[in-house]
């Protein structure tokens, strides 16, 4: 029993009719359930704002899906999503709201917090940051020596890293191509060294993203990044002002840092950092695409967001997706979910996705803190294609694990590129569309031998097929497009986590690894004694020093 009463997920009857017809079921094949509904290819899609989403080519059929439905319904998915978007502290663990939705609310929403409405808070923050990009784009905003900012790097790592630079490297065509956008996130120098080396320091603008101000790595590549430009300027913490802005929800600890509060970008405690690029976190990526793209990016967000909260389970695009993943994670052991977008500009998607993803649904108690007797959150991965089909899709059509896949692809290249680089697009998207297919439908033995293959090569040539994959289709890459992306992959993960019973929002385990490494440090620097330290970390500690020549 849960604390409220409720039947554990696992023993709910809906858990159990999903685990029998899993049984029931056997081994599904993507052939004989096309060839057995011709309307599966149309009947199996939906629409969500600009998206076509295609899941056809999945193991399952009306009554899997109505099972799931099921299963959404006897965890209450609705019930805990309406909380949210009511701003109900949902996050039990941190005791607090989870609103980012509030953050691409209309102007003229209410939402409310502890009775107090946030939506106007969120506007005016917008206001700022699009006053102050408006004024870096167009020139008015200098530096020190009263030169022009042509160069901003961003400062934050995680959540107040993953979706700025996503967002930057996926809207680059949008962008600004005079001004020079970096992103540096880990406490290894060379990252901050990279991103300057080449850098004037009179027409650099550093961006200091941390929603706790705490962070380590952030203040310590902070600070480092403040010596570079006193040093480089020769000038005294008087030039600070015109070159830190600070994104935070900590006003204190950025006017400890220096940075005057009437350069910092506000946000709450109820955005949490793998939901934060759409707050004033999202500052570096307004600056490159400009305000009137970025609130068409948080319009986009909004659109799916208002589709989660009121479409019906039957074509509500998020709970599909989540409830697949609770499919074959919970009913097939698949233990990955690839993400592989066919677009180069979306590069860091998938990277971002693990942040958002992993971090959420990555726990093991549920919601009363009771072990969890049943998987949670997969590990997503993916890079581009066409580059994974010469990597790692061998893995997935012929090897022995079980990856359900999304594929996403878009049908018109960027608009920047010459007529000649916009004509391979049509080659991309030939690939995407027989991956899937040939994911799906694979090649049979005598397929195989009717191409007059020699007999003991036919097993090597025969794919299985019936790997499953969701396709993501969208006229193009738009700003809009992108926050409709986002929406719907924060919403799958909120639907997981919820089915699952489990907080999505905090992220205990990434603490010990930041307590143990300032228990550790001193050990480094000055051979200091660690109380405790076991014998392994001992002898790695000892030599480390001793190539360190310490
Ligand atoms: O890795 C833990 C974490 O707290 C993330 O959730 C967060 O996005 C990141 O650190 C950065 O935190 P902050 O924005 O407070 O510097």
């Amino acid at each position: 029993m849960n604390a409220d009463g409720r039947t554990r997920l696992n023993r709910t009857p809906a858990w159990t009719a999903l685990a029998e017809h899993r049984e029931e079921l056997g081994e599904v094949r993507l052939r004989e359930l096309f060839a057995a509904d011709p309307g599966r290819g149309t009947g199996y899609t939906l629409r969500v704002g600009d998206l076509y989403v295609d899941y056809s080519k999945h193991l399952v059929t009306d009554e899997t899906l109505r099972l799931l439905r099921e299963l959404a319904a006897a965890t209450d998915v609705f019930g805990l999503r309406d909380a949210m978007f009511r701003g109900e502290r949902i996050n039990t663990t941190e005791d607090r709201a989870v609103l980012h939705t509030a953050l691409r609310a209309p102007r003229d929403a209410v939402i409310e917090v502890d009775g107090e409405n946030v939506v106007p808070g969120v506007h005016a923050v917008l206001d700022r940051m699009s006053d102050f990009a408006g004024r870096v784009r167009s020139g008015e905003w200098t530096g020190h020596t009263g030169k022009r900012i042509k160069n901003v790097v961003n400062i934050g790592i995680g959540g107040s890293d993953l979706g700025p630079a996503m967002a930057y490297e996926v809207l680059r065509g949008f962008t600004d191509r005079d001004l020079t956008v970096r992103f540096v996130s880990n406490v290894d120098g060379a990252d901050l060294h990279e991103a300057v080396r080449d850098l004037d320091a009179a027409e650099t603008l550093f961006i200091i993203a941390s929603k706790t101000f705490t962070t380590i790595e952030t203040i310590t590549n902070a600070t480092s990044a403040r010596a570079w430009l006193l040093t480089e300027l020769k000038a005294g913490q008087e030039a600070v002002a015109r070159h830190f802005v600070a994104l935070s929800t900590n006003a204190g600890k950025v006017s400890d840092f220096g940075i005057d509060t009437a350069n910092m970008f506000e946000f709450w405690d109820w955005v949490g950092g793998r939901y934060s690029y759409d707050s004033a976190i999202g500052l570096s990526l307004m600056i490159a695409i400009g305000p009137d793209r970025f609130r068409e990016m948080l319009d986009g967000f909004h659109l799916v967001d208002e589709h989660f909260r009121t479409a019906p389970a039957e074509s509500n695009v998020p709970l599909l997706l989540g409830l697949l993943g609770v499919w074959y994670g919970n009913f097939h052991d698949a233990q990955s979910h690839a993400v592989l977008p066919y677009s180069h500009y979306l590069a860091k998607f998938t990277a971002y996705l693990q942040q958002l993803d992993m971090e959420s649904n990555g726990k093991s108690v549920d919601r009363d803190g009771n072990p969890v007797e049943w998987q949670t959150g997969p590990v997503v991965w993916g890079t581009p294609g066409t580059n994974g089909q010469h990597a790692y899709h061998q893995l997935i059509h012929q090897g022995t694990k079980l990856i359900p896949a999304d594929f996403i692809g878009f049908a018109e290249p960027v608009a920047e590129l010459s007529d000649g680089l916009k004509a391979q697009h049509d080659l991309l998207m030939a690939n995407f569309f027989a991956q899937t297919q040939a994911l799906a439908f694979g090649k049979t033995p005598d397929e195989v031998r009717a191409e007059g293959v020699a007999e003991d090569l036919v097993p090597h040539k025969t794919f299985r097929g019936n790997h499953p994959t969701t396709t993501i289709l969208a006229k193009a890459l738009t700003p809009s497009v992108l926050g409709q992306l986002i929406a719907l992959y924060e919403h799958k993960v909120f639907v997981q986590g919820a089915v699952w019973n489990i907080d999505s929002f905090d992220q205990w385990g990434v603490e010990l690894g930041k307590v143990l490494a300032k228990r550790v440090e001193p050990a480094l620097t000055e051979g200091a004694e660690v109380p405790g330290l076991d014998a392994s970390t001992k002898a790695l500690v000892a030599t480390y020093r001793e190539l360190r020549g310490r």
